[in-house]
């Protein structure tokens, strides 16, 4: 439901999120508008009878909205004078996250988050009351470092049926994250590993933190150079297959089987990174690689894509040999995640809940890709979008030497972005690996549009800078020549 308030003085345009009742879509809304700056301290809200006539929903639905945002701090009505937003609202957030690298800008596309806004608040309160009702006592006491066998069943029943993961409830432990479990492997793995020579910086950290060598191979649109895994002496190799982070191609066929091969002939052990597997868009994903392999494959998921990276629940389907290994590493009991959110997701999966919202979330996902696309073609159509239609990023590949301009232009506009230099291994040449990682899931829906008009801005106006200097030549159209860190290295 669109609607433009008019009446409040300045042109808003909302949109009321579908699919979670009025109320709570106004309510998300009023306090997305207060959090991001689009409704600023002091700002008078219109009377509920006039706001319920522009949406067209009853008085009694906004009245009883104020009521609850003015309880929990964001608003002050006072009689007589109307309802404002409070002074602390917008500062709220600010004070509690002090850290400059983290704090709030007016746009961002940094990549890592799902759409916050869209966490099904509703629908994740009604599995926790009902799991928390019938939960047994003891899932109240320490428990199980394997975690909850409640989650292990849903879980085992779901990957089996969305990712065809070979799996029982005995070979899956639960992790706080894909990022814990990484590092729970690599304490029980040790030695050294392959890593795409660009990757998710965090997880390459996390390895180097438990003591291992990291040696980068090369990658492109298709996804890992796996052929080049014969020539390492690499014990186990990191690999995002269904939609390598951050260029964004899916492992071909033929790469997923050498890298099986691989693993077969040395006893190497893959890491298969499943990060975004339930967000493809153009046709079904393909299968965890795990599917085929299980016995060589430590498989890893989270919910940090599909529901929010606050949850702190992911999940590890590990070969037989790196079962005890890794619980010994874990601790004789669970001291990482919460059994009470671990029923929850539990009752969550195994409702269906979990189905629909990642069904939801695949459409909006979908048509924020498509708009992102669309929108460059139309406002910078030199650009062009790499990877396959998938995930919650998008690459856009830059001229070489161009990287630092792009991200200084979108600094000057308060856009957070992302350059692809960060994700780039430090033994991997620089020539050639410039580009920016478009985070398309992080702005709320309301802010999205602008969003992409800031970025077409930024992009355009290094765009200019380029043809309008005597390197042009060199620099080439944005994306029009190839980069392959196979031939950066
Ligand atoms: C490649 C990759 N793997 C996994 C994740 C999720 O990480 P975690 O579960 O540690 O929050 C992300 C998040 O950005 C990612 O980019």
């Amino acid at each position: 439901m669109m609607n433009s308030w008019a009446n409040l003085g300045f042109d808003l345009h909302i949109e009321l999120p579908q699919g979670i009742g009025i109320r709570a879509a106004l309510l998300q809304t009023l306090r997305d508008a207060i959090d991001s700056g689009l409704l600023k301290p002091g700002t008078r809200l219109p009377p509920s009878r006039t706001l319920a006539l522009d949406l067209g929903v009853a008085r009694n639905t906004v009245a009883d909205c104020y009521a609850e945002l003015a309880a929990a701090g964001w608003l002050v009505t006072r009689p007589g004078s109307g309802t404002v937003v409070a002074t602390l609202a917008s500062t709220h957030s600010r004070e509690v996250d002090p850290s400059p690298t983290r704090r709030r800008l007016t746009y961002s596309l940094l990549p890592g988050s799902p759409d916050a806004s869209a966490f099904p608040r509703t629908a994740w309160i009604s599995s926790a009351r009902r799991a928390l009702t019938t939960a047994p006592t003891d899932a109240f006491a320490t428990t199980d470092p394997r975690g909850r066998v409640e989650l292990r069943n849903a879980l085992t029943t779901y990957l089996s049926r969305t990712r065809g993961v070979r799996v029982d409830p005995s070979r899956i432990v639960i992790s706080a994250s894909s990022g814990h479990g990484i590092s729970l492997l690599a304490r029980a793995l040790g030695g050294t590993i392959a890593v795409d020579a660009f990757c998710l910086h965090l997880h390459r950290q996390l390895l180097v933190d438990e003591g291992l060598l990291t040696i980068p191979i090369s990658v492109d649109e298709s996804g890992t150079c796996t052929d080049e895994l014969v020539s390492t002496s690499a014990e186990s190799v990191l690999l995002t297959p269904t939609h390598q982070f951050p260029l964004g191609g899916p492992l071909t066929p033929a790469r997923r089987a050498t890298a099986l091969e691989w693993a077969s002939t040395t006893g190497g052990v893959i890491i298969e990174d499943d990060y975004d597997g339930e967000f493809r868009y153009d046709r079904k994903p393909v299968g965890a690689l795990q599917g085929i392999a299980p016995q060589h494959v430590a498989y890893l998921g989270t919910v940090s894509k599909t529901l929010s990276p606050a949850i702190r629940i992911g999940w590890m389907v590990l070969p037989d040999r790196l079962i005890e290994p890794v619980l010994a590493t874990k601790g004789p009991y669970e001291r990482w995640v919460s059994s009470t959110d671990q029923l929850t997701l539990a009752d969550f999966i195994e409702s269906g809940r979990f189905d629909s919202h990642i069904r939801k979330m695949r459409t909006s996902y979908r048509r924020r890709r498509d708009q992102l696309v669309a929108t460059l073609a139309q406002q910078v159509p030199r650009v062009r979008v790499a990877g396959i239609s998938a995930g919650l990023h998008a690459v856009i590949r830059l001229p070489s030497g161009t990287e630092q301009s792009v991200l200084a232009a979108a600094q000057a506009r308060d856009l957070g972005l992302e350059g692809l230099s960060v994700f780039r291994h430090p033994d991997v040449s620089s020539v050639g690996g410039d580009g920016i990682v478009v985070g398309y899931s992080t702005p709320t829906q309301s802010q999205y549009s602008r969003t992409l008009d800031v970025l077409c801005e930024v992009l355009q106006e290094v765009s200019t800078a380029i043809v309008s200097s005597p390197l042009a030549a060199i620099y080439g159209a944005f994306c029009g020549h190839g980069f392959s860190p196979r031939t950066a290295r």
